[in-house]
């Protein structure tokens, strides 16, 4: 038996769905041997049962659950330097360029961009970015770019093109928290590879490639990186590309950071080094044009061996479908954005940037118990804490709890990253309350620092 049924009618219960025709009908066939009566079915709901789902249970952002189970009560005497906000926007002291806003304003009088976009962005805005990324070791098409709403749609996309329920990936510890967010919402296992702080935040390459099984569907790379500001040299990317070329692993890159790096140092992407690596390559403007509420980002696909070939494409393609990208206008202004900027504009910041690491890192270096690293890029540094030198704290998270109550400085605990023992500071904030923070921090430590460890037996007592 079969019935035609129009969408929005009510008779659609207990029937199977064979799919939908253009004009929003469905074609429908039931059972004949199953005689539905409504009313038992009515009766046979026992009762409300609205629970929240698998996926929702699963998902959770370590900063979040971190942060608010802290008591962060800052001292009234002091006013509240906050540290901690990957935002470089909001203290004003970091605007972006007016070239910016006015390929903004441009695209919204133009009228022209209050519509749908294609999913995977317009083509005029995709050719753009493949332009101002394409290079002769990697060249870039339109087609080899989806356009998302930000890097984290962006990456999203990525891990869930590559990855399966029961799959693992490899991401790095310290890391940026949303790679095992997003993947334990999907059934994805995490594996973390070490950073090697003392070798400025280099990959444990051994540690790494002891991490690959059958069940390996990607390794994520972040560089230069959140949260440590670290930057890979082009010798150690090609070793990194090595052990995923032996072992027949695609790489999700992260460089939402990219060309954020310090004078002095060089920023190499990672796609022009890899000659037969796949690999997906996230970014967007939040970072480099300092406009993250804006949320453009973008997945640039190098595929030179035709690994990825047309499966991982029209399967991003597909994923761009579920829910359309980016903000059209933002798409809009996109081409002038990139090719207006002026160069002078992302010197300011970059110097800006290395300034404030400076003092931060000169001021902290000196203060007994604490290890900073030095950045050479991104917007953070990273602090190591000795802290069986401050007997008063178990642990990062009530160390820099303390040093809200009594100081009114907010740094982030590196526990977030799976790092204990380490804090993260932006480098974003104005200059005067970067060297007001440091002050307090110094101030701090000394009050805590005792010269040598006690043992637990002298603490007892
Ligand atoms: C390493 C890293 N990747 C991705 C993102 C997300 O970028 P977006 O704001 O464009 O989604 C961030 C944001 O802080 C980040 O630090």
């Amino acid at each position: 038996m079969s019935f035609v049924v129009k969408m929005n009618g009510a008779l659609n219960d207990g029937i199977h769905s064979k799919g939908m025709n253009g004009n929003g009908v469905h074609h429908l066939s039931v059972r004949t041997h199953v005689s539905v009566n409504p009313a038992k079915l009515k009766s046979n709901r026992p009762r409300w049962t609205v629970r929240p789902s698998e996926m929702s249970k699963k998902t959770l952002n370590p900063i979040r659950a971190i942060v608010d189970g802290m008591k962060l009560t800052p001292n009234p005497e002091k006013p509240m330097i906050a540290l901690s906000i990957g935002d470089p926007t909001v203290f004003g002291n970091l605007p972006t360029d007016d070239t910016v806003l006015q390929a903004m304003k441009e695209a919204i009088d133009s009228h022209k961009f209050n519509g749908y976009a294609p999913s995977v962005g317009y083509q005029k805005s995709r050719d753009a970015v493949a332009n101002f990324y394409s290079c002769p070791e990697a060249p870039l098409e339109g087609k080899d770019v989806i356009l998302a709403s930000g890097c984290s749609q962006a990456i999203e996309l990525a891990i869930s093109v590559l990855c399966n329920p029961g799959d693992n990936i490899l991401i790095p510890r310290p890391g940026f928290s949303l790679y095992k967010t997003l993947a334990v919402s999907m059934g994805i296992q995490v594996k973390h590879y070490n950073l090697l702080p003392e070798k400025s935040w280099k990959i444990d390459l051994k540690h790494l490639e002891s991490l690959i099984d059958d069940k390996t569907a990607c390794m994520i790379i972040n560089n230069p990186s959140n949260p440590c500001g670290s930057v890979f040299s082009k010798d150690h990317l090609h070793k990194i590309l090595s052990v995923a070329s032996r072992n027949c692993i695609p790489i999700l890159t992260d460089e939402i950071y990219g060309d954020m790096v310090f004078s002095g140092c060089d920023f190499q992407s990672l796609a022009p080094l890899s000659s037969d690596v796949p690999i997906l390559s996230c970014g967007g403007l939040a970072k480099r044009w300092l406009v993250p509420g804006w949320r453009m980002g973008w997945i640039l696909i190098h595929d030179r061996n035709n690994i990825f070939g047309t499966g991982i494409r029209e399967g991003l393609v597909k994923l761009s479908q579920r829910i359309l990208g980016p903000c059209t206008v933002v798409q809009g202004a996109l081409e002038s954005i990139l090719n207006d900027t002026p160069p002078e504009f992302y010197q300011r910041t970059i110097s800006f940037l290395k300034s404030n690491s400076e003092i931060c890192f000169s001021e902290l270096s000196t203060v007994p118990g604490l290890n900073p690293v030095m950045p050479s890029g991104a917007m953070y540094i990273m602090v190591g804490i000795e802290i069986e030198h401050f007997p008063e704290f178990q642990n990062d998270v009530e160390f820099t709890e303390r040093l809200v109550t009594e100081q009114s400085v907010f740094c982030l605990p590196a526990t977030a990253f799976e790092y204990p023992n380490f804090f993260r500071i932006v480098v974003t904030v104005p200059e005067d309350m970067m060297i007001e923070a440091c002050i307090r921090i110094r101030e701090f430590c000394s009050r805590h620092y005792l010269p040598r460890s006690l043992d637990s037996h002298e603490l007892d007592q």
